[in-house]
């Protein structure tokens, strides 16, 4: 059974094909990336217009990839929520309209969920990394992605907790804004966690919310600490607007501030992670969201943790069409109910 997956909820216009919920036969991500840049971040309008022009060749593009024609499709999966409400309209429209032409049953998928999905592809002919084999229930999902922060904890396919979830900034959006005060190019998340690589860790020590919720989240009060301190080594006071900051810190000062930052981000994530798998003994741990990608999150689970992880490549870690194709086979294998495609609409703020 193959499921074609469209995802456009930010600005990437990505499709893909995947086979049963774990062989990956194609996987084609194009990124509007490059517009964005000059704004420092991702500017609705624009990552709209470049989805109405990507969408249709990404799709037929993944459908060459995985050497199919429409009738080895069995299904349509796509990101109806959460999301930009812009880029969600063209991505479903595409997938209702093609539902429609080519007579194949949608299913609606949730972006976030799909996220943790993505650790489910074991299998592909594509040069990727994947995990050796696919997670076991229960399950507890580490999301970390631009626009969410949660821990939720599975039991099967489609029953789920939602433990805990941040209370203001999702940890991406935290890399994002520590990018922008350090002066790194966009996007932040990763120039952030490459210039982490060359810093130390302990030069600075940062604060970790205390959150009422056990499994709650807060990156807010971390990133005025990160403003704070720059204001402070470059002996100015808190008045100095960040964005003369870069200017002024030195290579070495960015180097161990983004180290430091990187640190205590995800060991907030980590303890948390800690504390559930105390309280639920889960069999798997996954993590999924842009900051899966993260290499000392990677490392800081992996030490703390007294099962292995597995993860997945890091190119299925941001938002990708592999991970909607991968929920939408489960959609299909466990009956779930379908989109009518006269009249799915998008969900900007869906939450789990
Ligand atoms: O999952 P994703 O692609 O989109 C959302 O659903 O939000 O996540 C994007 C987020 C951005 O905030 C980006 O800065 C962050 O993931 N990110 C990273 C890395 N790559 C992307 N953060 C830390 N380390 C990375 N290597
Ligand atoms: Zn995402």
């Amino acid at each position: 059974m193959r499921v074609l997956g469209i995802e456009s909820s930010c600005d990437e216009t990505a499709a893909a094909v995947v086979e049963d919920g774990r062989l990956l036969l194609s996987n084609v991500v194009a990124s509007s990336m490059d517009l964005h840049a000059k704004y420092g971040g991702v500017i609705p309008e624009i990552a709209a217009r470049s989805h109405i022009e990507a969408v249709m060749p990404v799709i037929q593009q993944a459908l060459d990839d995985a050497n199919c024609t429409w009738d080895d499709i069995d299904a349509i999966a796509v990101t109806y929520g959460a999301g930009l409400l812009g880029s969600l309209l063209i991505g479903v429209l595409a997938a209702r309209t093609l539902a429609i032409t080519k007579n194949k049953p949608l299913y609606a998928i949730n972006h976030v969920e799909g996220h943790i999905y993505a650790n489910f592809i074991t299998e592909t002919p594509l040069p990727y990394q994947l995990p050796s084999k696919q997670p076991v229930f229960p399950m507890l999902g580490v999301i970390v992605s631009g626009g969410h922060s949660q821990l939720v904890l599975w039991r099967d396919h489609f029953d789920y907790t939602l433990l805990g979830q941040t209370q203001d900034d999702a940890i991406g959006e935290a890399f994002d804004k520590v990018a922008k005060i350090l002066g790194l190019p966009y996007p932040g998340g990763i120039s952030v966690s490459r210039k982490a690589e060359e810093g130390n860790p302990t030069a600075y020590k940062l604060p970790k919310a205390k959150m009422q919720g056990k499994y709650d989240f807060s990156f807010s009060g971390l990133k005025t600490a990160v403003l704070r301190l720059s204001q402070e080594l470059v002996g100015k006071d808190y008045s100095l607007p960040s964005y003369e900051l870069q200017g002024l810190l030195n290579e070495s000062q960015k180097a161990d501030i983004a180290a430091s930052f990187t640190q205590t981000a995800n060991e907030t994530i980590v303890d948390k992670v800690m504390l559930a798998y105390e309280e639920f003994k889960p069999a798997s741990v996954v993590i999924g969201g842009g900051v899966a990608a993260d290499p000392d999150l990677r490392r800081q689970l992996a030490e703390r943790l007294p099962i292995a992880i597995e993860y997945t490549d890091r190119k299925l870690c941001g938002d990708n069409g592999a991970m909607i194709a991968t929920l939408g086979c489960y959609h299909v294998m466990h009956k779930q109910p379908t989109a009518d495609p006269m009249t799915l609409e998008v969900s900007p703020n869906l939450s789990m």
